[in-house]
């Protein structure tokens, strides 16, 4: 029997692409506000919650607390216009068929993401009821790359650490699973992501079985340190 009891995945990026639309939301705030944002700036922001987003993307600016709140609930407004056409269809190739896999093969499933706006995405996406614990942006005050959310999400669903894997597509995610002393199955590039325990492309042509037997032949996950963020009250 494998050690490993417990998948929790990232929702932005893992399970949907809705990074372009995190990007495109950024981008019509930046352009309004007379900020440079551009793609490669985006993909620095992978993983961070609303507000560290922005701490990167004013690039060491520094503006009043109320404008970084009007700014963030701006650009979530844009955000939330385009979660309204989420279906079924936007989840990313092979998802749907690794979730129900991981299923059957008696695993329990976690949600860790950084957003407040999982439940929703979930909803749209029709899955909400194949996950055990879901771990949004409220559920703990440390957004990765703290391990503080992957943890409370091990934690509702009974399982301790080193029998969890992680699937991530973000750096600071590949970080706070590894400082939760969990398994982390990466989903990019190596520049992105090589920290993993394994890395693939994407889900897309990845049996379950193939996840277990590889990391069965591993140590079992050494706890990495702990890297801080700033605290996400809002
Ligand atoms: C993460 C995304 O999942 O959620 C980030 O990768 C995003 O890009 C973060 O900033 C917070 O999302 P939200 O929906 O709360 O603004
Ligand atoms: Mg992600």
């Amino acid at each position: 029997m494998s050690a490993i009891q417990a998948f929790i995945f990232d929702l932005d990026g893992v399970i949907t692409d809705t990074a372009e639309y995190h990007f495109r939301a950024w981008k019509q705030l930046a352009d309004e506000e007379n900020l440079l944002f551009t793609r490669e700036d985006n993909e620095q922001l992978r993983g961070l919650s609303r507000r560290d987003s922005l701490i990167v993307l004013l690039k060491g600016k520094t503006v009043p607390e109320e404008t970084m709140l009007a700014w963030m609930e701006r650009k979530n407004n844009y955000y939330r216009a385009f979660l309204h056409n989420l279906t079924p269809q936007d989840l990313l190739p092979g998802v749907g068929r690794f979730l129900q896999e991981a299923r059957s093969a008696g695993l329990r499933l976690g949600l860790g993401s950084a957003s407040k706006n999982a439940a929703e995405v979930l909803q749209g996406l029709g899955i909400r009821d194949l996950f055990d614990a879901v771990g949004d942006g409220y559920a703990v005050s440390k957004a990765k790359p703290a391990p503080d959310l992957f943890i409370w999400v091990a934690g509702r669903m009974d399982v301790l650490p080193p029998a969890c894997v992680v699937f991530e597509d973000a750096e600071a995610g590949v970080t706070a699973a590894l400082a939760a002393g969990m398994y982390c199955v990466g989903l990019g590039p190596q520049s992105r992501v090589g920290a993993a325990h394994l890395c693939h492309p994407s889900l897309e042509a990845v049996p379950v079985s193939n996840v277990l037997n590889a990391l069965s032949k591993l140590p079992p996950p050494a706890r990495h340190p702990v890297i801080d963020s700033a605290p996400n009250p809002s």
